[in-house]
């Protein structure tokens, strides 16, 4: 059944999903972007709001399900903010973000022949967060997450894609809240579970975190709840083996490094390793984790990368350069700081292949080639993917 075959005005067909985790369809001269779709569903929609020839809809009935189509297992399904993409099968979840990544690659990096997209699926469909941001509510008593399009907090008891031991600290501050102890102030809390205990954190009263420890291949990272570390644990020896893989020689960076996830694999491979990190938290951690490993020969560049690539004076051209910003992409600058070091081979690991487009078009004009793209489902049950590309400089 094509969209036109669609008689009544208010049924509409989605015709695939889109980055953001949109159903396209088309109706009433309008492209509309509608909430919590599958590919192929016939549904009464409700267009809640237009800007020019888009509108964004709801749906109001599922009038033919998609054969891809199932029943979101989570009573907060549509309430909550966090899940978008709990009404599709796992393997339609996977389809949607490799064609999420085509799309992008498409669309803003202007590729044209794009190598094949493999997607690495997550061990664990469920129960496989190991951070979470919580918002409290003192007034009202709700704890959980933002609701669906707005800063209301949605009251969760119970979440399905929670790790055992965070669902365990969610339901102790709960129980905190329902006694009446849990502090007014603690309206944003951030969580984060190591191997054996978890740290939290908020961005609105200052404590220092708990510090906990993870195991992922042959390293020990150790982190808080107010630096970032990755989602899923479970995927992350496989990233860190496609993001930094057999690579090795004299000299690599690390932009964006966090606590240090890609700087103790590349110190192991690299004579010298630079590494640059805004949050001085988590360069602590950094240092810690290096120090723990015994590995000395990683210069750590407290500072913005805009900043630290401003005022790079390297006079040898590095061999690896691995990037991993927050979804926002490299800010501006970095892709034009990039260029100007040259590194004859670039690791690009992201969380928005939009923003990663935007960026691997710059790199691609400079005269880079994209040799591979591997998505890996870090955040089963939502439109999020991790993308690592790696491009190489044919001249270099
Ligand atoms: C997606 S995380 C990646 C961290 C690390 N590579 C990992 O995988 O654990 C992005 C990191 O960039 C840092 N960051 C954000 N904006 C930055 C900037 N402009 N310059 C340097 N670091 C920045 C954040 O503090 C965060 O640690």
């Amino acid at each position: 059944m094509g969209p036109t075959d669609v008689q009544d005005k208010n049924l509409v067909e989605i015709e695939r999903l889109l980055p953001g985790g949109f159903g396209l369809a088309h109706a009433e001269g309008l492209t509309l972007f509608v909430a919590l779709a599958a590919p192929g569903d016939i549904l009464r929609v409700k267009i809640e709001r237009k800007r020019g020839s888009v509108g964004f809809a709801s749906i109001i009935e599922v009038v033919k399900p998609s054969t891809v189509r199932v029943e979101p297992p989570c009573p907060y399904f549509g309430l909550c903010g966090g899940c978008d993409f709990q009404q599709l099968d796992y393997e339609a979840q996977l389809a949607a973000k490799v064609e999420i990544i085509r799309d992008c690659l498409h669309r803003i990096a202007r590729i044209e022949t794009l190598p094949d997209i493999v997607m690495v699926p997550s061990p664990a469909q469920w129960q496989y967060r190991s951070r979470a941001n919580w918002q409290f509510d003192p007034k009202a008593k709700r704890l959980g997450y933002f609701a669906r399009g707005s800063h209301d907090v949605c009251d969760v008891e119970v979440c399905a894609v929670l790790r055992p031991e965070l669902q365990q600290t969610l339901e102790r501050l709960r129980e905190q809240m329902r006694e009446g102890t849990l502090s007014k102030k603690l309206t944003d809390i951030e969580a984060v579970a190591g191997d054996e205990d978890v740290s939290l954190a908020s961005a609105t009263t200052h404590f220092r975190s708990k510090e906990v420890s993870r195991h992922i291949g042959n390293e020990t990272y150790y982190f808080g709840a107010e630096a970032f570390f990755q989602i899923n644990h479970e995927l992350l020896e496989l990233l860190l083996g496609e993001a930094v893989g057999e690579e090795h020689g004299k000299t690599a960076i690390d932009l964006y490094s966090g606590v240090g996830l890609f700087t103790l694999p590349l110190a192991r491979r690299f004579n010298q390793v630079t590494a640059v990190e805004a949050n001085s938290r988590a360069v602590d951690y950094a240092q810690r984790n290096l120090d723990a490993a015994e590995l000395d020969n990683v210069e750590i560049a407290n500072m913005s990368v805009a900043e630290w690539l401003k005022h790079w004076l390297g006079f040898e051209r590095p061999e690896f350069l691995l990037l991993d910003p927050p979804r926002s992409g490299a800010e501006g600058g970095v892709i034009e700081g990039i260029l100007k070091v040259a590194p004859q081979k670039i690791c690009y690991v992201s969380c928005d292949p939009a923003t990663l487009a935007r960026d691997l078009n710059k790199l691609l004009e400079g005269g880079y080639s994209l040799d591979s793209i591997v998505g890996f489902d870090m955040f089963p049950q939502t439109h999020h993917v991790e993308t690592v590309a790696r491009l190489s400089h044919s001249e270099f």
